[in-house]
């Protein structure tokens, strides 16, 4: 199928990530996998279980048995969620359960889109667009802070950097598919950019892609 692409997109908490992985898939018409979620399924339900989260044994128990309705549980997309996420995501035992679903998807005819930490390093390593999205931790703790404020609560900015700094420290600092750009990664900062220039930013090198093929 000539149009058949994937694109992998990787990045830190909070970066704007997930919305530009959205954005692409609908417009480019491919099947988009938000692989966070499966992390966050994972802790959440380690957590649930009263289980040890460093325990990688209890940990990968847990993601040897995730079925696709655990993905459903609207909670996941909370912080809570996005720490347990990063804590239970530091076991090999837990990647390597995941990593046959997420390969698959990857490579379905279709194409796909996927978002994570990994996904251009270790999951979809032939993916044919790489994008690794940052922002400083400053613009993401802000973002979060304001996306919080807009559902009324009243979030603390300091608190929330702080989260967003020891999240990058520990997915960055695990062993196993650290968070990493890809060497053939193509870096989008969006420190300074709104989404919608993100967004046209990442379209110009996906059409730059299949303009040269
Ligand atoms: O993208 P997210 O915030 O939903 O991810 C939550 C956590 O899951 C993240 O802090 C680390 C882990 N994760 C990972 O290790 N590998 C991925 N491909 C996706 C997420």
């Amino acid at each position: 199928m000539a149009q058949r692409f994937t694109v992998a997109i990787d990045g830190p908490a909070a970066a704007g990530k997930g919305t530009l992985a959205k954005l692409i898939a609908a417009h480019y018409g491919l099947p988009h996998l938000d692989t966070g979620l499966l992390y966050r399924a994972v802790g959440r339900k380690a957590a649930d279980l009263g289980l040890d989260l460093d325990d990688p044994d209890a940990a990968g128990a847990v993601a040897r048995s995730l079925t696709p309705s655990a993905l459903d549980d609207g909670s996941l997309r909370g912080r809570e969620a996005g720490e347990l996420a990063s804590r239970v995501a530091v076991h090999p035992s837990v990647r390597s359960a995941l990593e046959t679903f997420q390969r698959d998807f990857a490579g379905q005819p279709a194409g796909a889109v996927l978002d994570g930490r990994d996904i251009g390093t270790v999951i979809a390593p032939d993916a044919e667009v790489k994008i690794f999205v940052t922002a400083s931790p400053e613009v993401r703790a802000r973002r979060r802070t304001d996306e919080l404020a807009a559902k009324g609560r009243a979030p603390d900015y300091e608190r929330i950097l702080a989260e967003v700094r020891e999240r990058d420290l520990r997915d960055a600092g695990r062993a196993t598919a650290p968070l990493k750009p890809a060497a053939d990664a193509h870096l989008l900062d969006t420190s300074e950019m709104a989404i919608d220039a993100a967004f046209l930013a990442a379209r110009e090198l996906i059409d730059g892609f299949l303009a040269r093929r």
